[in-house]
Formats: C-alpha cells, sequence, structure tokens
C-alpha cells in the first residue's frame, strides 16, 4: 500500500511537478484506506460510458490535469449526468471548453464518479509547518469556512480525542448535531477521517507540503471524500 503511494509521489516528482491530478490524489488516499467516491479514469468517451455503467448513474465529470487547481473555473466539472446521452454530451463539451479556456494545459482525461446524495460538506486539509510539523485543520465547507474563518487545528498524528474536540471546537458543530429535523450527521466517521488523514500526512510528511478534502459529504452513517487536492514538495533534510 504505503509503496503504491509512494510510486504516485515519485512520479510528479520525476515529471516537475508538485500538484497531483485530482485523480492521483484520490488514488492515493483511497490506498490509504480514505473513504473516496467511486470513480475511474476515462481517456475517450469509449471508456467514460464504461466506467459509468460499472458505477451506474448518475454520475459525475472532472477534468484531470496537473495543470488546473480550480477545476470549475475552467468547465471541468459537470454534475448529475443522468444517462448515456448526457454523459456523450457532457463529455465533449467538457473537453471543449477547457481546451478553450487553458490551451496549454495536460490533459490525462476525465475522471468518471459517483454522484453523491447532497448533504452537509466539510473540509479536512493539512500543511507542513515549519514548527510543528504536519498540521491538521477541519472546518464545515462553504461560507463557515470563507466567510467565519470557523477554523480549527491540530498536529498530526491525532488521537480519535483530538479528532472529537477539533470538531466540537467549532460553531459548525451546532449543525453536525442536528438542527431542524436534519441530522445528527457523523460525527464519529468525521473524527476517523481526521485520524487517517492525519496519519497519512504524518507518514507521507517527507512528500506532502499541502493537501486538503474538500469537499467530504457527511451523512447520518458515513463520509464520503468528493474531492482532494495534494501539493508535494521534497522536504529539504538538513
Ligand atoms: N461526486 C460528487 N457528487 C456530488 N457533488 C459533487 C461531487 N464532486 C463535486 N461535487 C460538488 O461540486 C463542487 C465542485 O467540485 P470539486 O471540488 O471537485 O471542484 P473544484 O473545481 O476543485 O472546486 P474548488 O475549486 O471549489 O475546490 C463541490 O464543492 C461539490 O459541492
Ligand atoms: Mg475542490
Amino acid at each position: 500500500m504505503d509503496s503504491e503511494i509512494i510510486g504516485i509521489f515519485d512520479r510528479v516528482i520525476r515529471e516537475n511537478r508538485k500538484l497531483l491530478t485530482v485523480y492521483e490524489a484520490k488514488l492515493a488516499i483511497s490506498f490509504y484506506g480514505l473513504s473516496v467516491t467511486e470513480m475511474g479514469l476515462a481517456r475517450d468517451l469509449d471508456e467514460a460510458l464504461e466506467i459509468a455503467h460499472k458505477i451506474g448513474f448518475p454520475v459525475v465529470l472532472k477534468i484531470v490535469s496537473p495543470d488546473i487547481v480550480h477545476k470549475t473555473d475552467v468547465g471541468g466539472v459537470i454534475l448529475n449526468i443522468k444517462n448515456e446521452e448526457e454523459l456523450e454530451k457532457a463529455y465533449q463539451k467538457m473537453m471543449k471548453v477547457v481546451k478553450g479556456n487553458v490551451p496549454n494545459a495536460r490533459i490525462d482525461g476525465i475522471l468518471v464518479e459517483e454522484m453523491l446524495k447532497p448533504s452537509v460538506e466539510v473540509i479536512i486539509g493539512g500543511m507542513r509547518d515549519r514548527q510543528f510539523g504536519p498540521v491538521v485543520i477541519f472546518g464545515l465547507g462553504g461560507i463557515f469556512v470563507e466567510v467565519f474563518k470557523d477554523i480549527s487545528y491540530g498536529i498530526a498524528p491525532l488521537v480519535r480525542e483530538e479528532a472529537l474536540d477539533m470538531i466540537k471546537n467549532t460553531r459548525a458543530y451546532k449543525i453536525l448535531k442536528g438542527y431542524r429535523g436534519k441530522g445528527p450527521y457523523d460525527v464519529d466517521a468525521i473524527a476517523d477521517l481526521m485520524v487517517k488523514t492525519s496519519n497519512f500526512i504524518w507518514t507521507f510528511r517527507e512528500y506532502i507540503a499541502e493537501m486538503d478534502l474538500n469537499p467530504v459529504f457527511v451523512y447520518e452513517k458515513g463520509v464520503k471524500i468528493a474531492d482532494a487536492r495534494i501539493v508535494c514538495e521534497r522536504e529539504n533534510r538538513l
């Protein structure tokens, strides 16, 4: 398991890159046992159709490129594709629009993944800190992070109790506990994912400069990672 993950990081370094593609990032964390969407990388429309049938409709398409950080901004995310005809249209449209927006971007293909049911979305992130080593952050997605800066921090590797405290230390915890007949959501599963993420960052700390799982969908039972970003940069050890 670790050797497959290191294989991904080594290839990124060999190719003089820093940013893992969404496919590489989700593959690496799934090798580590983190709960990601079902997915497959399609190099052409036929492969996309095959993967979609294996997963089952509705599906989501995402552009896979080492040169594109924000996929949505360039037309690189299409949600809720319900059948073959929609898939064909979406696939062709995405290729055309993305190539129009970023003509020089290298395109590895298009990721086909399961469409997740709407729910509460959280962010789990991490970064290498000069003083503390790898740190982990937690917050609820959307305006909670962007507007309210409602984020809590911890130092990797986290134990379960620390992860739970980090969740409880955000104002967003109220929402996770349940409100207006919605929830409660699976806080234990979030804590588990935070512990695993912190172990991942700790284990591969020589490689990982930054990572975020954003968004992670949280349900009444279980969690699933929809998007992952990992920046790989070999640490210079003195
Ligand atoms: N598999 C999925 N099922 C359902 N919704 C999804 C799925 N993947 C993504 N989304 C929704 O689409 C949004 C954008 O997707 P994603 O994060 O992959 O793209 P992005 O371009 O990296 O976005 P950002 O730049 O904001 O991080 C997500 O915040 C989420 O709400
Ligand atoms: Mg994202």
